[in-house]
């Protein structure tokens, strides 16, 4: 787009890569004022921030919650997706055919709060909750904690929509930053003076770390001697080299480029504080649940591995326990 010509120098001169629009006034090039008004006119970016990737995610829930055999149903999700949600997921063209990971994903983290809640978890607390709706969508015992953490705006958004909502167990949202080291310490502090055996959730949350972020979180989640488990998501470094292939510029312009994809696996976080437990494939799980398009089904036969993945493209959810 190039803009007008009005007095011999261009009216607006757009900008598209930094949004910006130099206006000039309609007067000769020797008149014109140094002065030079910039203005912002960036149609609405696809993801705005790291947050709107909860709304993308809202919108994997809403479709299998559409669906007569739902592996889940989590009535609040469609609302809570809204119209930019299902924007996002169709821009960046994960359909129905490629809804798999992110269902399975759900499943598996299902599978492992119920166990953990059933072996005696008394407060939950998921990290970079976003959207999610387990205390109120799950069947969980009255007397259990759970904590939300995220960033202020979207559990603001998520508290309006949720309004006239009742969780089953007992809620509180923590509006933090969980870059801010100071501030997480001091929560995680707080609340593992406050229970016996917390349970740690990050679903979709540390592919958006450096591996040193990922490395100092997980130090302080093994601070408190309560925090006795940790069920995270990881991919291999090929999965991530094709995320991004597929998703382009449009995370990075956001501010949310993929990270995390540690080259040995669960292990990585075994130098701070955490073992492996147990780990699920993400493909193996989907195929489980018949929901893995035929062309993929050879893939999910190989044997279920908890090392290091090589280029494969590979994802799983961990359940972490402490090394000491
Ligand atoms: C992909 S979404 C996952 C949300 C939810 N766990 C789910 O599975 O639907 C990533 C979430 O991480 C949150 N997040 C990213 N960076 C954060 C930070 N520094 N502090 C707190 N939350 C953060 C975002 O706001 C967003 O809700």
């Amino acid at each position: 787009m190039r803009g007008a010509t009005r007095g011999g120098v261009p009216a607006a001169v757009p900008n598209e890569r930094l949004g910006l629009v130099i206006a000039v006034p309609a007067v000769r090039a020797s008149q014109v004022d140094p002065m030079i008004i910039l203005r912002r006119v960036t149609p609405d970016p696809l993801i705005r921030d790291v947050s709107d990737t909860a709304r993308w995610m809202a919108v994997y829930r809403a479709r299998e919650t559409e669906r007569p055999d739902a592996v889940f149903r989590d009535p609040f999700a469609r609302a809570l997706a809204g119209e930019r949600g299902e924007r996002i997921a169709q821009a960046l063209t994960f359909g129905d055919q490629e809804a798999w990971p992110f269902l399975a994903r759900t499943h598996l983290f299902d599978r492992f709060v119920a166990k953990q809640v059933k072996q005696g978890a008394d407060l939950v607390v998921n990290l970079a909750a976003g959207l999610d709706t387990r205390p109120y969508r799950m069947d969980l015992p009255a007397s259990l904690r759970w904590v939300e953490v995220d960033l202020p705006d979207i559990l603001d958004y998520k508290e309006e929509i949720l309004a006239d909502a009742r969780p089953v167990c007992a809620l509180e949202r923590v509006r933090l930053d969980l870059s801010n080291a100071d501030a997480r310490r001091g929560l995680f502090d707080r609340l593992g003076r406050s229970a016996r055996h917390v349970l740690v959730l990050s679903e979709g949350l540390v592919i958006y770390l450096m591996p040193q972020e990922v490395g100092a979180l997980a130090l302080d989640l093994a601070t408190p001697a309560s925090f006795d488990h940790w069920v995270v998501d990881i991919s291999s470094p090929g999965l991530v080299e094709m995320l991004k292939k597929r998703t382009g510029d449009v995370m990075n312009q956001a501010g949310a480029p993929f990270l995390f994809a540690p080259a040995e696996g669960p292990p990585f976080f075994t130098a701070y504080g955490w073992i492996p437990a147990e780990v699920r494939s993400i493909i193996k799980a989907a195929a489980s649940l018949e929901r893995l398009p035929f062309m993929l089904r050879i893939f999910s036969m190989f044997p279920e591995s908890s090392g290091a993945q090589g280029s494969r493209p590979w994802s799983a959810v961990c359940l972490l326990g402490r090394t000491g």
